[in-house]
């Protein structure tokens, strides 16, 4: 016999824990009282009969949208896909209401989108509109909260819809707060539900706490098609999007921006801006990470002095900590170089962050260089990975890579002598240092 039950769960707000069972501490997390009550439904009566679908079926797969911007098609795996949800999380003030209204506009180009946002009042989003330029009689705004009184009075099945933000939802008959967990999360069902069953697009803004964490629901992530995270130095006006969840296309495809007072700009060849092609100073190398399906041409800058204190320091930007202290690690016992008393500050130019190991190479080449004041030879670039027996190791997408180098002009390519695809083969980091200094050594 089926009974009308309705289950309670605890879900911790900070990370998405979920228990049956009320917790003080999050046993995933470790944060304490963020257990929260949830009643989770259980269905009632007997389950009505569905029908499968053939896998050879030729019912019409919706064609993705393009938002204008090439480089975020292509984050996106090709375009938005119809009936998509797309979370887009950054820090205050990163520009997510900037690109969400920009992609808003662009999507008129297939029908209605309607912009919500329980943030701004309608003439401070009219402020935004008119100063980005993207006014369009298609183009629908609204600062309502009300999840429910959004979604009924919306009657022309739109194409895009934007939530800005997820913080602000509230769905009635739910006596938690806009803002807290159980709330996010029955408003983002609603919201999937109805993008599923209409074709709508839905992109969804959330906020972030200090961590970087979506504020609240991690459950968030796991529920939407896609995640996007807007990154950047705050003063800068450098933006990188970043897919971080993609049901339809790859993650890790990053787009490049920058924020002026006309909206984001698109940078079509971001290599161009974050490698100094020419630089021959002292501790500056270059290298290619790939994020994504993106190869992109970075400078590694490494800065060392003399610290006669206690205590070398090591601090760095972009990059690993323990990394940069493995990589000293190896420069010290495979060159025979004393870096005990040696600061090290390591900087990935123009703010980009990497966890790319292609790079191990090129910092400690950058260490080396900055260490002995020696000036590379001009066009060489340093692309491997290092093991602690000071071997250089081979990367993947390497083909990729060495074409960015050569693209970019670069002659000497130094990588692992496993590398099936040309470039400077070296075995061992003393190899690179001998095949890179030229005459200057
Ligand atoms: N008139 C202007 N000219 C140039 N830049 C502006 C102007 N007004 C605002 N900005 C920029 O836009 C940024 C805010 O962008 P946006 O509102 O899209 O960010 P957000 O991520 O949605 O912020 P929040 O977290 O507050 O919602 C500001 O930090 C500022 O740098
Ligand atoms: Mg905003």
């Amino acid at each position: 016999m089926n009974q009308d039950k309705s289950k309670i769960v605890y879900v911790c707000s900070e990370c998405g824990y979920k228990s049956s069972k009320w917790f003080g501490k999050c046993p995933n997390c470790g944060a304490w009282d963020s257990a929260v009550r949830i009643e989770e439904g259980v269905q009632k009566g007997t389950p009505s009969l569905i029908n499968f679908e053939s896998s050879t079926s030729n019912i019409s797969i919706p064609k993705r949208m393009t938002t204008r911007m090439k480089e975020t098609d292509r984050t996106l795996g090709g375009g938005v896909v119809p009936g998509s949800v797309i979370l887009i999380s950054g820090g205050p003030g990163i520009g997510k209401s900037t690109l969400a209204i920009e992609y808003a506009s662009a999507l008129t180009d297939y029908g209605n989108v309607y912009y919500v946002s329980g943030e701004e009042s309608i003439s401070q989003i009219l402020m935004r509109v008119k100063r980005l330029g993207v006014e369009n009689p298609r183009l629908f705004l609204s600062s309502e909260v009300n999840v429910d009184a959004v979604l009924s009075s919306v009657k022309d099945k739109p194409v895009a819809m934007v939530f800005d933000s997820i913080q602000t939802l509230y769905t009635s008959g739910m006596s938690a707060l806009a803002g807290s967990v159980p709330q996010m999360r029955e408003c983002t069902m609603k919201l999937i539900d109805y993008a599923k069953s209409n074709d709508t697009a839905i992109f969804i803004i959330g906020h972030i706490t200090k961590s970087g964490s979506i504020a609240g629901p991690m459950i968030l992530e796991h529920m939407v098609d896609g995640v996007l995270y807007l990154e950047g130095e705050p003063r800068s006006g450098r933006r990188i999007l970043r897919s971080m969840k993609n049901r339809f296309g790859p993650t890790d495809e990053i787009a490049v921006y920058d924020m002026e007072e006309n909206g984001m700009i698109e940078i079509p060849d971001p290599s161009k801006i974050f490698a100094d092609i020419d630089t021959e100073d002292p501790g500056s190398t270059l290298s290619v990470i790939v994020e994504g399906s993106r190869p992109l041409m970075v400078n590694v800058q490494a800065l060392t002095s003399v610290n006669y204190k206690n205590g070398a320091i090591r601090i760095t930007r972009g990059f690993e900590n323990t990394r940069l202290m493995i990589i000293a690690a190896i420069v010290s016992s495979h060159l025979g170089i004393s870096l005990d008393n040696r600061d090290i500050y390591l900087n990935i130019l123009g703010g980009l962050k990497t966890t790319d190991t292609a790079i191990d190479l090129a910092v400690a080449m950058a260490i080396f260089s900055s260490v002995k004041k020696l000036k590379f030879s001009p066009k060489v670039a340093f692309i491997g990975e290092l093991g602690l027996d000071g071997r250089v190791r081979n990367v993947p997408q390497m083909q990729l890579r060495i074409s960015e180098a050569k693209r970019m002009g670069i002659e000497n390519i130094i990588v692992s002598n496993d590398s099936k695809y040309g470039g400077n083969g070296v075995k061992t980091l003393k190899e690179a240092i001998l095949k890179s200094f030229g005459g200057n050594l």
